[in-house]
């Protein structure tokens, strides 16, 4: 999709609060540690994504949680903020964010954050 009417379309969603279908699913039962990553639309993440929040909200209680996101200019927004609330009980890090220009460029910051967290 070219990028302007999916930029409209993204805000559309967001105004609606709509919760687009997607395909194919996880079981989340198998981790303790789960990273939840995204661009940044409209200041969080694709409304699609709290499709699976709402479908998994019971399903990360205990669980540690790390969010990410590429974005241009605004870091991680609301997104940690949303992924806390999306899952009560779940132990949600500080998250993580670069700009989507330099992920093919900056693996050494990506790397950077993971070595940090000292997995
Ligand atoms: C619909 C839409 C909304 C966006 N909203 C924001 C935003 O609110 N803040 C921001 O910094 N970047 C915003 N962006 C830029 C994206 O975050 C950036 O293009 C993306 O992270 C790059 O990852 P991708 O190549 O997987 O799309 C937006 C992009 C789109 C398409």
């Amino acid at each position: 999709m070219a990028y302007t009417p999916l930029i409209n379309l993204a805000k559309e969603e967001v105004k609606k609060g709509e919760l687009p279908a997607y395909e194919g699913d996880i079981d989340l039962s198998k981790y303790d540690t789960v990273f939840i990553g995204g661009p940044v639309w409209w200041g969080t993440y694709p409304q699609v994504m709290f499709t699976f929040f709402k479908k998994h909200a019971n399903d990360l209680k205990g669980k540690t949680v790390i969010p990410f996101t590429t974005h241009e200019g605004c870091g991680l927004a609301n997104c940690a903020k949303d992924v806390k609330d999306a899952f009560p009980g779940a132990n949600v890090q500080k998250g993580f964010s670069i700009y989507g220009h330099e992920v093919r460029t900056e693996k050494r910051k990506v790397e950077k954050w993971l070595n940090g967290l000292g997995y």
